[in-house]
């Protein structure tokens, strides 16, 4: 065995406390920060029905998803699989770490029907296949994936028909979009819409 002088065993352990305290210092996410990067976010996700300009659709409402799910979405039009000029923009301007920073303040502000449960509705034929990632009530089972039940009907249609026209991208949803008629989109939007679940994110 070799035998350090305690000096030196001393310095070596500090600095490796050092570096494990750097490495999670960086990759540690606060919600605090994020919500000074939120606050200019809530100028859209934070107003009920304000609408997207052109198509029309209402912006999406964030209160509820989770984080997870959220940095997916910003991921996505960071690199392109997701094209929205202002979130692209918006995605492009933050780091990873304010990705993550942000996420969690508006994942924190939560959403009390999606905590609650939700409700159950009457699933359409349609949504059979949907309920085994998006849940029976429409509020997702994983945190990587959106919950459904509460967004509006609009945005909902408009999402699915970029699935289906391959204008967003993702390998999941695209075959599944490509399996629906126009018809099934109009059914699908409106039950998942009219369950409790998202809300309109707001501060208080
Ligand atoms: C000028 C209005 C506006 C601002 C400001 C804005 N958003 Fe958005 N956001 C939108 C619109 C419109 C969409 C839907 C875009 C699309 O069709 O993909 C969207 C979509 C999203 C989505 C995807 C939601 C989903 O269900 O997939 C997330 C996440 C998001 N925004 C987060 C943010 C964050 C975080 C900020 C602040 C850094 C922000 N937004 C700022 C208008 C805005
Ligand atoms: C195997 C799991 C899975 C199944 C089954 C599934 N989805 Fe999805 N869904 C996802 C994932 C993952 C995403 C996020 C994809 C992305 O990042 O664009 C998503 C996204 C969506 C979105 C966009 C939500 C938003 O906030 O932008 C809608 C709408 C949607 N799904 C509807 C449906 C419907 C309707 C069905 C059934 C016909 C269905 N999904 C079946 C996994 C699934």
């Amino acid at each position: 065995m070799i035998t350090m002088p305690k000096p030196v065993v001393a310095a070596i352990v500090a600095m490796l406390a050092a570096s494990v305290y750097v490495q999670v210092a960086a990759a540690e996410v606060d919600a605090s920060r994020g919500e000074a990067i939120g606050a200019g976010c809530l100028a859209c996700h934070g107003i009920e029905d304000f609408r997207n300009a052109d198509p029309p659709y209402r912006v999406p409402k964030l209160g509820g998803q989770a984080a997870t799910y959220l940095v997916n979405a910003l991921q996505g039009y960071r690199n392109g699989a997701r094209s929205h000029p202002i979130m692209s923009a918006q995605a492009k301007s933050l780091t990873e770490q304010q990705i993550e920073d942000v996420a969690a303040y508006l994942a924190g502000l939560g959403s009390v029907a999606v905590t609650a449960g939700g409700s159950d509705g009457s699933a359409p034929a349609a949504a059979r296949t949907c309920a085994a990632c998006h849940g029976q009530n429409g509020i997702s089972l994983s945190p990587t994936w959106p919950t459904l039940a509460g967004q509006h009907e609009d945005y909902l249609v408009y999402a699915l028909e970029q699935y289906r026209d391959g204008k967003r991208k993702n390998g999941v949803m695209m075959p599944v979009g490509g399996m629906l008629s126009d018809a099934d989109i109009e059914v699908l939007a409106r039950y998942y819409a009219g369950l409790e679940g998202l809300e309109t994110t707001t501060k208080d």
